[in-house]
């Protein structure tokens, strides 16, 4: 083992997806403070706020939570390092969401105890289990009516097909909420205060027999907890490592992110049982493994505007193997040349830091001025692309108008430069000079066009088109010639001068399919 062996050991690199609503910022800001990462509640949220008065745009990015400041996380507790990676809430950035997901090794599910599980969450989850995180579930809000707590467990199972484990019960909810009752350590989360106050002692009990409970719940709390336990136990499943680290099996905590029942035990448990580092698949078949001496490492998100004032941006770097060391100079496999990385920036919650050294499961911000995009690989020689970053055919497609014709070149630089964030796609059509954009979630197109302004001097503004979708062609270049002579107005090259097919709808993508069964039309592509 690698003298690093130790240190990548303790980290814990994890996201929180959920519903909007849900309680994924509370939780995050909760789980901050328990990390000691911020002083104060509110921190996470104020910060927001005062973010969403700054402008319009900036208020579209306050649709994606906390995640315009904060994309990274790091606090550290009982020598665990946590890097709490952030995803936007919306939908229409789920793709940045998905990239994110790239970079971590397990998730927290927020599931409103009220509203179960939503549509947002589902379609996270789907993504976890494509990549087979472990997923841990936290049943927030139980502080108010919610389901039943069997109810929600059913639910999760049967939604998600997946195993559950509770490892937790809520003693009473709403009006009559007591607390939080752990069945296996025998150990009682409530408050010193009045009924439904804040988390703030824990109890040990010797079961639900004890006085500490019998005395302090009502007599149906009780009983309903006896029978959640009972049924609990032998309707689902023990938990299992294995399963878990799977992702076949989740364990579920209740809990209120507001009222700080919940919290400790996710931390515990993350400690305990969410895996460190994975290993990262490669091309050429390759495996990096995190016990590797070597630094390899990708970019995962490219965030612009970090500073106003500059041009500049930070791009997100998972490190995969070795150990970081301030200076180092790395290899841009995509371009070959050397970058000297002198100031890479460790994220905490209220402060940044040059890092000085950084472990595989670490993320660090490296500043750039346009060099490293979304899913650049990062080694110390070796030429190999991490992959399983993929982009996702886009299902809104606008061609790009232009106000002022004078300012083609600084329009074009926008687009490129915020394809190379990840924000949207170009694609530039065979035939005419006006490039297409496609994206997501239709959100991002107001981004778009007031960052191009705000950035780039430019007004731009988005027309239809008559296509609804794209995909990437794949096939041997007499075959591409043959389809360009075809369907010349229908090609266009992606940013990396990838062919595409641009379809008016889904009828003509069966139709073009079956003309050329030949040919691979792709939905999505590595971004390598
Ligand atoms: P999100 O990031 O997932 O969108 O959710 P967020 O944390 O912003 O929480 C959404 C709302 O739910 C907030 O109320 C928040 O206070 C509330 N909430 C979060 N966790 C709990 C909990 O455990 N119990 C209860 N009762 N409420 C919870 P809001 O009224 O929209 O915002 P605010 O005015 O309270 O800030």
């Amino acid at each position: 083992m690698s003298a690093n062996g130790a240190s990548y050991k303790n980290r814990r690199t994890f996201a929180i997806i959920s519903h909007p609503d849900a309680g994924k910022t509370t939780l995050t800001e909760k789980l901050l403070l328990s990390g000691g990462a911020i002083r104060a509640a509110g921190q996470v949220r104020a910060r927001g706020e005062r973010r969403r008065a700054r402008s319009d745009w900036m208020k579209i990015e306050q649709e994606r939570g906390i995640s315009v400041s904060s994309s990274v996380m790091t606090f550290e507790r009982n020598g665990i390092i946590y890097n709490l990676l952030d995803t936007p809430g919306h939908e229409d950035f789920s793709e940045d969401t998905y990239r994110t997901l790239t970079a971590v090794d397990a998730a927290i599910m927020v599931i409103d105890a009220a509203k179960g599980i939503e549509t947002q969450t589902r379609k996270l989850f789907e993504v976890c289990r494509l990549r087979d995180i472990p997923i841990i579930t936290f049943v927030n809000k139980i502080d108010r009516e919610g389901r039943h707590a069997l109810e929600i467990l059913d639910e999760v199972q049967e939604a998600l097909a997946l195993d559950v484990s509770p490892q937790t019960w809520p003693v009473g909810m709403g009006s009559d909420f007591f607390g939080v009752y752990d069945w296996q350590a025998k150990k009682f989360h409530t408050s010193d205060g009045e009924r439904g106050g804040a988390y703030t002692q824990t109890k040990d009990v010797s079961g639900l027999e004890d006085p500490i409970l019998t005395e302090f719940a009502f007599d149906r709390i009780m009983d309903e907890l006896e029978e959640n336990v009972e049924l609990g136990a032998e309707g689902y499943a023990n938990f299992d490592l294995e399963s878990f680290l799977d992702g076949h099996l989740t364990p579920v905590f209740f809990g209120s992110a507001l009222r700080d029942y919940g919290i400790e035990e996710l931390l515990d448990f993350i400690a305990r049982c969410a895996p460190p580092p994975h290993s990262q698949s490669a091309t050429g078949g390759r495996t990096i493994t995190p016990d590797e001496g070597k630094v390899t490492g990708f970019v995962f998100k490219v965030q612009a505007n970090m500073d106003p004032k500059h041009r500049d941006r930070i791009a997100f770097f998972r490190l995969c193997s070795g150990t970081f060391k301030r200076g180092m100079k790395l290899k841009h496999v995509r371009t070959g040349k050397q970058i000297a990385v002198t100031a890479p920036i460790l994220f905490f919650a209220e402060e940044r830091e040059i890092a000085e050294e950084a472990f595989p499961g670490d993320v660090i911000g490296i500043p750039n001025h346009g060099q490293l995009r979304v899913g650049d690989t990062l080694t110390e020689g070796e030429d190999i692309h991490v992959t399983g970053l993929p982009a996702f055919a886009p299902e809104i497609l606008r061609r790009v108008r232009l106000g002022d014709t004078m300012k083609v070149k600084q329009m074009r630089q926008g687009l490129q430069d915020l394809a190379e964030e990840g924000l949207v796609q170009i694609f530039k059509p065979d035939i005419g000079s006006n490039w297409i954009v496609g994206v997501v979630g239709i959100l991002q197109l107001d981004v778009v066009i007031e960052r191009i302004r705000q950035e780039y001097g430019t007004e731009i503004s988005f027309e239809p088109v008559n296509y609804s979708t794209a995909r990437w062609i794949e096939t041997d270049n007499a075959t591409l010639a043959k389809m360009i002579e075809n369907h010349r107005m229908s090609i266009a090259n992606d940013r990396d001068d990838r062919p595409v097919f641009l379809f008016k709808n889904a009828w003509e993508v069966g139709y073009v399919g079956e003309k050329y069964p030949d040919v691979k039309f792709r939905e999505t592509r590595e971004i390598v």
